[in-house]
């Protein structure tokens, strides 16, 4: 067995070579040249050299990868194989919609696909585990890396979890064995998503009634599916860095849930426990990184340099080193590397499937489950397919970079289908392109501050008269996809730059406009939500973007996304959440102002979670559940009948919600617990039936202690988080 196979191997290993293992290097030299000489590069080629490096990551490449491999298993002692990482977040080449565009689709079977397809490419050219699936749960919208998660829902995103686990890893840990799987790694443990005030690497301080309920429910999820690997956060949990917590790793991941696979800092996060002020120097950072249970030092230099010593001292204690070591030998195991360690290395297979015809069928079709239809005045969409002057303006429009998104290391630069390029095909219409004004100013790329046009107007002129000659005006605004992702905190959610300045322009002219959003986090756009007719939410798309968005446009794809986040009225609103809770005074009864309100603005969002359009229409009726007293034991079973009662043939995301009226603890006011995807032709209904268990009707408790109550629940079906056919039941 793996076990025995590791119980052969670590007596043989001297404690350096352990620590090895447990220390990972950013191969940012050319792995494939000559040794590198000076600086950092040479330290780390020593290192690989000696057998001190256990892992590798943004190597990339059949021939990189086979270069470093080749250094580990033929020129080191033991020659155990390196693994390899790479931040495959939304695919590899080939791209998919970003990750939270794909949970707009609540489509698991089309988002475990996504991760499968991305799996297959990054095996096939020697990646063999990734740094995803990002599971923090998050409802601040300035903080830039919600682009990365599941969205603000618990249950949702514990579902988008498991199935992007699955299509990563396949269905069990013996799947990893197989040549198109990687390992996967929930990250980042734990809380990131709730940075104070959406601030990049903030510190976290949030309750323990969060941290049971929204931020950990994923996480374990996660484990039950089997994830090989963890990777914890830059941020402090209540005063300890995420990286040094032994109540998240010890107690938590490794105790109470039995995860068996390793944790990763996240880069140079051992280190910066100096930096929080937690660790005092190199050494204490090293020994707190160790004995709260990180298994493996991303990029941080410490465990290489200082844990031998601090074992030799007595510091630290060696057990523990054995402990990681086992962990990642095991996950190493379980991937093969050990039976063929260029079994991800086969030129052939890269070349046949790196951007293969069927990769791309597969990121198109996720990215036409991604798009939400947020308003469509008067059936303005879908477009007519021809006889139609229409005007497309806007920078986006014609950008095949920023439809890629953030965190997509391995694509080629300007390889997305662009709006324009999509558009383009549907050529019984006459299309004139505008940009109107340039979005962003300078270098956009991962690394740089993208900078806004904030002055020149100079092309509005020329995109107004388009506008004026047109019969329909599409205008595709938003973020650049690199204005979202890690260190792209925003204080203002507004249409960036010049943007909301030209499209007031633009509708002046023409007010038939149709309102593309591409974005990596919800915006707030309450003049367009109330003068716009029709506005649909394309996000960062990927590869296909443009195909998707024009298919959208003329109803060759009927759209059924819904929002997996709240968009707010304005981002004084954030952290906005639809599992809110009710307040004393919730409502407005003594007629006067002490009552949870804002003095100017609507306390709900602009669109609420869960909620989005389609080109036909669904009608709820008939909510029954099959008794009104159960048992605590008893599964409540909710059935409701959907018909499409419009023109088109489309797909409902039918959703059930609770709402424990009467708790020990306060519960939100509705939480989502169960969801379905149903295709309904034109005229047909379905019944749909959910079944609530115990595992949907309890709550934990502030010491984390699973509860089913009894009480009253209040349940609400419809199509969004605030809407639909409400009943309740008791539970004894
Ligand atoms: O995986 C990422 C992580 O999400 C943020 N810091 C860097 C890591 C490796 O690139």
């Amino acid at each position: 067995t793996i076990e025995q196979r590791i119980d052969l191997l670590l007596p043989l290993m001297t404690l350096e070579e352990k620590v090895g293992q447990m220390n990972q290097y950013n191969g940012f030299w050319d792995v494939t040249g000559p040794a590198p000489k000076g600086g950092t590069a040479e330290l780390k080629y020593e290192h690989l050299r000696k057998g001190w490096v256990g892992s590798m990551l943004t190597v990339r490449g059949v021939k990189e990868v086979r270069a470093v491999q080749k250094i580990a298993v033929e020129e080191t002692r033991l020659g155990i194989p390196l693994i390899i990482g790479f931040d495959v977040i939304h695919g590899y080449k080939t791209l998919s919609p970003i990750p939270l565009a794909e949970a707009a689709s609540w489509d698991l079977e089309a988002i475990k696909k996504s991760a499968a397809i991305a799996a297959d490419e990054a095996s096939a050219s020697g990646i063999n585990w990734t740094f995803g699936p990002n599971v923090d749960v998050s409802n601040d919208a300035r903080w830039g890396r919600v682009m990365e998660g599941g969205g603000e829902d618990p249950y949702l995103g514990s579902k988008i979890a498991i199935a992007r686990v699955h299509g990563f890893q396949g269905e069990t840990i013996a799947d990893l064995a197989k040549v198109n799987t990687i390992a996967a790694c929930a990250k980042h443990f734990a809380a990131y998503g709730y940075v104070e005030a959406g601030l990049e690497y903030n510190i976290v301080d949030i309750s323990n009634s969060k941290l049971y309920n929204s931020v950990l429910p994923p996480f374990e999820a996660t484990v039950q599916a089997g994830v090989r690997t963890f990777m914890n956060s830059f941020n402090t949990l209540n005063g300890v860095p995420a990286t040094g917590n032994v109540f998240l790793q010890r107690d938590i991941l490794k105790g109470k849930w039995k995860f068996d696979g390793f944790v990763i800092s996240d880069y140079a996060s051992i280190r910066e426990m100096i930096a929080h002020g937690y660790a005092k120097d190199e050494a204490d950072a090293t020994a707190k990184g160790v004995i709260a249970g990180s298994d493996m030092d991303m990029e941080s230099y410490l465990y290489v340099a200082k844990l031998a010593d601090l074992v030799k001292e007595g510091k630290v204690k060696e057990a523990l080193v054995d402990d990681a070591v086992r962990r990642i030998l095991r996950v190493k195991f379980e991937l093969g590397l050990f039976d063929d360690p260029y079994k991800y290395c086969d030129e052939k297979r890269e070349k046949e499937v790196v951007g293969s015809k069927a990769n791309n069928d597969g990121v198109l079709d996720m990215a036409k489950k991604s798009i939400v239809l947020l308003k469509n005045k008067n059936n303005l969409l879908p477009l007519k397919k021809s006889g139609q002057k229409i005007a497309l303006i806007g920078a986006l429009a014609n950008d095949k970079n920023s439809p890629l998104g953030s965190w997509r290391i391995a694509s080629d630069d300007n390889s997305a289908v662009s709006v324009l390029e999509g558009m383009q095909q549907y050529k019984d219409n006459k299309l004139t392109f505008e940009k109107g004004a340039d979005l962003t100013v300078g270098k956009t790329s991962f690394l740089d501050e993208v900078v806004f046009n904030t002055t020149d107007k100079s092309g509005f002129e020329a995109a107004k008269t388009a506008a004026k000659n047109a019969d329909v005006v599409v205008m595709v605004l938003g973020e650049h996809g690199f204005q979202s992702g890690e260190g792209r905190s925003r204080t203002d959610l507004d249409l960036p730059g010049v943007q909301q300045e030209l499209l007031e322009e633009i509708y002046k002219v023409n007010p038939n406009i149709v309102l593309v959003l591409n974005n990596g986090r919800p915006l707030s756009i309450p003049w367009a939500a109330e003068h716009i007719p029709a506005i649909v939410e394309a996000w960062h798309l990927g590869t296909q973007a443009g195909n998707a968005v024009a298919q959208v446009l003329y109803g060759d794809y009927n759209p059924s996304g819904k929002l997996p986040m709240s968009f707010p009225r304005n981002v004084g609103q954030v952290p906005i959440y639809y599992n809110k809770y009710s307040t004393g005074r919730p409502t407005n009864t003594d007629k006067n102002v002490f009552w949870s309100h804002y003095t100017d603005v609507e306390k709900t969002p602009q669109y609420p979670f869960g909620f989005g359009l389609s080109y036909t229409k669904f009608d709820y009726k008939d909510l029954k559940v099959n008794k009104t007293v159960f048992e605590k034991k008893e599964n409540v079973q909710v059935s409701v009948s959907v018909t499409n009662s419009g023109n088109y043939d489309g797909k409902e995301v039918v959703q059930l919600y609770i709402h424990d009226e009467f708790a020990s603890i306060v519960r939100p006011i509705k939480e989502l617990k169960g969801f379905e995807l149903v295709n309904l032709k034109i005229g047909e209904t379905k019944t749909v039936t959910f079944t609530l268990t115990e595992k949907e009707l309890g709550f934990y408790d502030n010491d984390g202690t699973y509860l089913t109550e009894p009480g009253t629940f209040k349940i609400l079906v419809g199509g969004s988080s605030d809407s639909g056919l409400e009943s309740r039941f008791e539970l004894k």
